[in-house]
């Protein structure tokens, strides 16, 4: 399975701090924000990835992240001309998902929790149709809204209702099998004139193939949209990275645990970075050496 990380958009809610500087690359607590989905991603598993961007910014995560061999996975770069809705992650990595299943994350999605990762494994196995996840929220209207009948079955799915079916928002985070590719290229542009990620679940869900997981009340799934949801995102990581003395999002760590690197390449990274609590991070657990 590959997996894309779009992190394009205008970021214009958040201007004029996102003015000249792309959302994704904005800092949560000690880390930039794309570290979160990308985590996601190596949690799954998955070692092949493409990150979309803007014509401005994806050098940038190019500096940042680089071809991705110093994690032991490989990073490709693509860039999405305008932002014509999330459909378009699929029409633009075309080439780059090929004949496999995909896994979508937004760049902008942070994810925290108990039993995640294997959430996210039970996901990647389907091998056929989509797997979406459904999280409630006070204000779903903001979202994709997922409505399920008393059997737990899906009903319907809607982006951004006025009168939402439930409490029951879409994150960011989908997985697909390859067809995907073909039905975003033929998914029609809404309103707004975007290319919906919700019309493409709309298609799995008539074919009957789409699944929805909920996430439970002890997983976070924290909002990044705003000055205010910045702020207490880097709070929750601050608050939990403080009494735990484990890192949120540590690439590094996350390669390392899953063998994606050995202890010495990890501890070259820390050397690196051994100014920072970052760095001493990784110095202490290359030490400890014990995955
Ligand atoms: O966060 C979950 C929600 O994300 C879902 O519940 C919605 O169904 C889905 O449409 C999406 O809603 P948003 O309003 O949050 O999407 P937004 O336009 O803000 O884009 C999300 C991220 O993707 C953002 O970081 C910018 C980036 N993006 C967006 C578009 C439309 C791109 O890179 N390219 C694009 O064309």
């Amino acid at each position: 399975m590959k997996g894309i990380i779009l992190a394009g958009g205008k970021g214009t809610r958040l201007y004029p701090m996102t003015k000249c500087i792309s959302k994704q690359l904005l800092p949560i607590y000690d880390k930039p924000l794309i570290y979160y989905p990308l985590s996601i991603l190596l949690l799954t598993g998955i070692r092949e990835v493409l990150i979309i961007s803007t014509p401005e910014d994806t050098p940038m995560y190019e500096q940042l992240l680089g071809n991705g061999k110093k994690i032991g996975i490989s990073i490709e770069y693509k860039v999405q001309m305008t932002p014509r809705g999330l459909a378009d992650a699929f029409i633009v990595g075309e080439d780059f998902i090929g004949d496999d299943n995909v896994c979508l994350i937004l760049g902008d999605n942070v994810f925290f929790g108990q039993n995640l990762s294997s959430t996210l494994w039970k996901a990647a196995e389907r091998t056929k149709g989509a797997t979406i996840f459904g999280y409630p929220v006070k204000n779903a209207q903001a979202f994709g809204v997922v409505e399920f009948d008393d059997q737990g079955r899906v009903l319907s799915i809607e982006e951004k209702p006025e009168h939402p079916k439930s409490n029951y928002a879409v994150p960011g985070l989908y997985f697909y099998d390859n067809r995907v590719v073909d039905i975003a290229k033929n998914v029609k542009p809404s309103a707004r004139g975007e290319i919906e990620i919700t019309s493409v679940n709309n298609v799995y869900l008539e074919m009957g193939e789409l699944h929805v997981e909920l996430l439970g009340r002890g997983i976070a799934w924290l909002d990044t949209g705003s000055p205010d949801g910045l702020l207490k995102a880097a709070e929750f990581v601050e608050a939990i990275q403080s009494r735990q003395g484990f890192y949120i999002s540590c690439i590094e760590e996350i390669a390392w645990r899953r063998h994606f690197i050995t202890t010495e390449e990890l501890l070259a990274i820390g050397e690196e970075l051994k100014m920072t609590d970052y760095g001493q991070y990784l110095i202490d657990l290359a030490k400890t050496d014990q995955r």
